[in-house]
Order: C-alpha cells, then structure tokens, then sequence
C-alpha cells in the first residue's frame, strides 16, 4: 500500500526521493516523509497530509546529502498523523527506516522491547519496532542486525533501512511486498515500483522473497535468506514514462478510460493470428492438461474479481468447464478444494495485491496448476505463475481500474475460447463470430467514448443521489457489481448492484421517489424479463436509467433515460456495457469535487491482508 523510494550515489539525494514518491502517490497519501544522513547524523522530516507537505521543509534548503530514503503511507496501524509517518528512527537515533507492509507479531516484540530495553515507543504503529530491533541488534555490522531482525519478524515487509554509523550504504528487505532496486549511473535505487525509478534508469533487479540488498554509491549485492550471495539477471524495462503522465486529460482515471481501445486492440492483436486463431504461446493450455483438470477456480479482487465472474461466464459458455469465483481473502481461509487437478487462475492488475498472492501460494502448494492474468511484467502474481497471460493495458495509475479492467476481460476471453477449442466443445462458425466480434470491440468502445457527453450530463443531474442501485441479470449483474464499485470508490455515494430478479425478495423496499435505478439490459434472452423489473422499480417512483445496444428501441417506452452502446453479441456486451458506467463514475467523482485519482481512504495496490 505505502510506496517507499531510495537513493545513494553521486547526486543529492533529495530531489531524487521528492520525485520518486511524486510516481509512488498513488500507493499511500495520508501522510509523507524522508530520512537522510548528513554531517554524520539522520535526519528526518515528515508531515501528515499529501507528499506536498513537505515541500516547505525541503525547498529552500540544498541540503548535501547524498544518501536517503523516503515514505508515502496509506495508515495501517495507528492514525495518519506526523508521528505514525515513516520514516521511523530508532531509541538512540542510529537507524532510520520506511517500511511497506504489516509486521503481525509487532504487539509481542514491543511489548518485549518496552520490558526488556525500556524502550520508549513514539509512534502506533508496528514499524517503530523494527528500527528498534534493528539498533538492539547493531554491533558494528548493520547486514548483521537486519539479518537478525527479519529473524524475529512474521509478516509481509518491504524495507529501507539507513544507519548513522554506516552512511555507504542503504539495506532494503523484501517478503511478500514488491520491492526493485534500479542501478543508475550516478548511484543505485531503491522503489517499490518501477515508475517511481524510470526517470533515472530502465536496468532494475527485481528482487525476490526472503531477500536482502545492500546498496552502494557504485554496487549492488543481493543476498537470499541464508545470507549468500545471488546473481541476478538484470531486467530492463522497455515501457516508456510518457506513458505514465497525464498527455493533457485532467486525470489519469480519465485518460485510462480514453485508452481502453488502444489496450483491447493490444491486447487482442498480440494474440490473434491473421487466421483467427488464438496464440497462447507460453500458456500451456494443452489438451492433456485440460483432460486432467477437473476444477477451474478463478480468484482475485475488487475489480478483478468481476472480471473473474465474467470469466466464468465465458468458460462454461464456450468450454463448458464449471469454474468457481472467489474473493481472495475468502478463498485462503475456506479450505478450498484444490488438489493437482485444479486449474486456479489468478486475476491481477499490479500482479503485487496480497490477499490474491497468498491465495495463489496457498492453491501451488496444494498441488493446482497457477494461470495468471497480470497486468504488471514482473509483478510476484506473474513470477509464482506456472503461465502468465500479460494484458497489455500499460500502466494504470487512477486508483479506480478502468483498462485493466476491460483487458482483462479480453483475456478471459481468448483463454475461454482457446480452452473450449482445446476440448472441443465449440464450433468452428461461433468461435469465427466470436473472434471477429472481439476485433470490433475497439471501435465501438471508441464510439461510447465519443458519446461521452450524454454521460457527462447525466452525472451532472445525478450527481447529489444518496443511494444509486445498479440491477441487471446474468453478466449484466456481473457488470453492475463492477459499475457499483466505480461509483462508490471515487464518488462516495452509497452505491450497491443487485440481481434485477432479486429485487422483489426485499430490497424493493428501499425503492421510494426518484431513487437512481441503473439498469445494464444488453442480454435479448433476458430483455423482456429486465423490462418488468424496471417497470417493478418505476411504479415505486424510481427514476431509471439503461443500458442497453442500440436496435433495443423498445426500452425507450419504459425506462427514464438510455444510454445506448453500439450493437454486438451479448457475450461479448460486459466489454462495452461497463465503458459508460466508468464515465459516469468518473463525471459523478468530478461533479462532486473529489479528488478522482486517489480516493479517500484508498491506494492503488494493495500489499495488506
Ligand atoms: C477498484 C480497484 C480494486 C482492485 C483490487 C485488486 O477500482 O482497483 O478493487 O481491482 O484492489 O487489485 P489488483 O488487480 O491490482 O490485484
């Protein structure tokens, strides 16, 4: 959740970690704070709020340090103020640290530091112990002290760490939170995430579990859990920061929407062959593998779990493979049934969300066969996958998940189609209209986008609602779960997604006057069913609004208002139906003066239970 920076090497360091944490915002905003060595001692500024904050106390300054590490937090454990900011220093002032992630067992190792030590704990938060511990260990060798340190900790971790009496260097530690260093050429880094480097250098070592990194003006050495030394090939990054700014729209949550046919056409086009047919290169979906597989279980979260149902819909649709869905913090903890013979597919944009990582860890080490579908090359979701299906919707920066949104759903997609050719359970004719459906997709997402003014309008109506419902049936319940949760994320209102035909098992009760109904109607098999259930919710006096494909005149006698999205296969609709709900997501946010790429109370990636 927190994003963590830092810099040794010829330059001065501060300007380096001020512009990283600027790339790493979108992980933490509560509060912000830097820790560098100078004239023999650590010093340390810090501030609640966002990382402007700290602008007054580093701007006038030049200050000449040339060794430092910086925070920007989203709170865990105690509330976002100045004191729970990172950087933590240690009781005697000797050891600085910023920290990622939860330490589980922090209670008991305060408690022991407090009775044993004396030591006088400043701040509520678990990461003060480990700069405590980590001084309580220092006996002249600070790889020593960390060493013994990470000994005592249970819990996901990625650190920095600073010592006064050793300023040639900076340890970082990774377990379970991303962690990459960067080899520049004025000096080496530290992040947890790639764009907060790439304006200094494109070579990184992506750093694995249980490793430890010392870092030097001029080198780098990594160490695995038993203090030896690995080699690491170094990873260089192709993708270009330009990608990552804004290019002129007001947010990065609307230019992400903008970019969603730019990301579906990727997406689709380094899979496709001119013949139609599907290239899983890598993936090995094989005909003996799916013959042994006897469950499919897909799990993710948030955004990712709804492409996760609507992978569902399309495995059984086309494959006819019976899948289940899972939420990943429910899924570890249910004694789930996988064995060898599962097929459990991991649903990630950052590749890094906790809750889906152990999941996937728990489902490998029972055996099941791990496809991921990841947005971030070299994410930990990728690199503990067996095959990866890389979406290529580039890099998301709003909190709310727009594009990789859609392409994972074109990844659910293609891996449906290819398994159900695989098994062939699907005809020739209908995986043909299927594919040639999917190459349109591109233009027609463009055409809701170029509609959107309608949208825009509609939010400056609606903007003030308490309560919105969305309803819909079969994938288009999938799609109002998914169109829920953008509302509610970056506008506040109490937005909740209900199955149209469940409405009348209780829920119509909160229908009164002009209460928003959002109804996602683009299934002809289901129309005339979603058609009663609007009229249900209109003689309560609700005010409601569709979704449905253009020739679907006939919605226009009963509901309110309708958003139109072009014609196409209703298996395929859940890639066009969610388009106009992000935008009406993102004009709502606006219109109600919230900060719309970083919501309250949220961060982009999630790296906590
Ligand atoms: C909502 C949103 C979250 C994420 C969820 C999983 O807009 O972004 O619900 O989808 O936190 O994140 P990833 O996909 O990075 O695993």
């Amino acid at each position: 959740m927190c994003g963590i920076v830092g810099y040794i090497g010829e330059n001065r360091a501060l300007p380096v970690l001020i512009e990283g944490l600027k790339r790493l915002e979108y992980r933490g905003y509560d509060s912000a704070g830097i820790a560098y060595l100078k004239d023999g001692k650590l010093e340390i500024k810090k501030c609640k709020g966002r990382l402007a904050c700290l602008d007054p106390m580093v701007a006038n300054e030049t200050i000449d340090s040339h060794v430092g590490i910086g925070h920007t937090r989203w709170a865990t454990h105690g509330e976002p103020n100045e004191i729970n900011a990172h950087p933590h220093m240690s009781f005697q002032s000797k050891i600085a640290i910023i920290h990622n992630g939860i330490i589980e067992n922090y209670m008991r190792l305060k408690d022991w530091l407090i009775e044993e030590e004396g030591v006088e704990f400043k701040s509520e938060t678990d990461t003060e112990v480990i700069a405590h511990l980590i001084e309580y260990f220092y006996e002249g060798d600070l790889l020593d002290a960390v060493y013994k340190t990470i000994d005592k900790m249970e819990g996901a971790y990625a650190l920095g760490v600073i010592a006064k009496d050793e300023p040639d260097k900076i340890i970082a530690v990774r377990k379970d939170s991303p962690l990459i260093v960067g080899l520049g050429k004025d000096g080496n880094y530290l992040a947890s995430d790639i764009p907060a480097l790439l304006q200094y250098t494109r070579n990184m070592y992506l750093i694995e579990n249980d490793e430890v990194v010392v870092l030097t003006k001029d080198s780098i050495t990594i160490y695995d859990e038993l203090k030896r030394i690995v080699e690491r090939d170094v990873f260089e990054v192709t993708w270009d920061i330009e990608s990552a700014e804004k290019e002129g729209f007001e947010h990065f949550t609307i230019k992400e929407i903008f970019e969603q046919p730019k990301g579906i056409y990727e997406t689709l086009n380094r899979r496709l062959e001119k013949t139609n047919t599907i290239n899983l290169d890598g993936i090995k979906i094989t005909k003996e593998n799916l013959e042994k597989i006897n469950k499919v279980y897909i799990v993710a979260c948030g955004t990712a779990y709804h492409a996760g149902l609507i992978g569902k819909f399309a495995i059984e649709k086309f494959a006819k493979i019976p899948v289940t869905v899972d939420v990943a913090s429910e899924f570890r903890y249910r004694d789930p049934f996988v064995d060898e013979n599962t097929l459990f597919i991991a649903v990630s944009q950052s590749g890094e969300t906790i809750d889906t990582l152990s999941a996937l860890r728990e489902a490998k080490r029972k055996g099941a066969r791990i496809l991921s579908i990841v947005n971030v090359v070299g994410s930990s979701v990728a690199r503990d996958s067996d095959d990866v299906f890389y979406t290529w919707a580039g890099p998301e920066i709003g909190v709310a998940s727009t594009k990789a949104y859609t392409t994972q759903l074109i990844a659910m997609y293609l891996i449906a189609l290819q398994m159900a050719k695989t098994v062939g359970k699907i005809e020739e004719v209908y995986y043909q209209e299927i594919i040639e459906e999917l190459k349109k997709l591109p233009e027609k997402v463009q055409q809701i986008l170029d509609n959107e003014e309608q949208i825009k309008q509609l939010a400056d109506t609606q903007f003030n609602n308490e309560h919105v419902f969305f309803i819909g049936r079969s994938v288009d319940y999938d799609t109002a779960l998914e169109a829920s949760l953008k509302l509610k994320e970056i506008s506040y209102i109490n937005s909740f997604a209900i199955q149209a035909g469940e409405l009348k098992h209780g829920t119509i009760a909160l229908v009164e006057k002009d209460t928003l109904v959002m109804t996602i109607a683009t299934q002809s098999k289901l129309f005339g069913k979603v058609l009663s259930n609007i009229k249900e919710v209109k003689a309560r006096g609700a005010h409601v609004v569709a979704i449905a494909q253009k020739s679907n005149q006939e919605i226009l006698k009963v509901a309110d208002e309708v958003i139109f999205i072009p014609d196409t296969m209703d298996e395929v609709a859940p890639i066009l139906s969610i388009v106009p709900m992000q935008l009406f997501a993102y004009y709502v946010s606006l219109a109600r003066g919230n900060d719309v790429d970083k919501p309250r109370n949220l961060a982009k990636s999630v790296t906590v239970e």
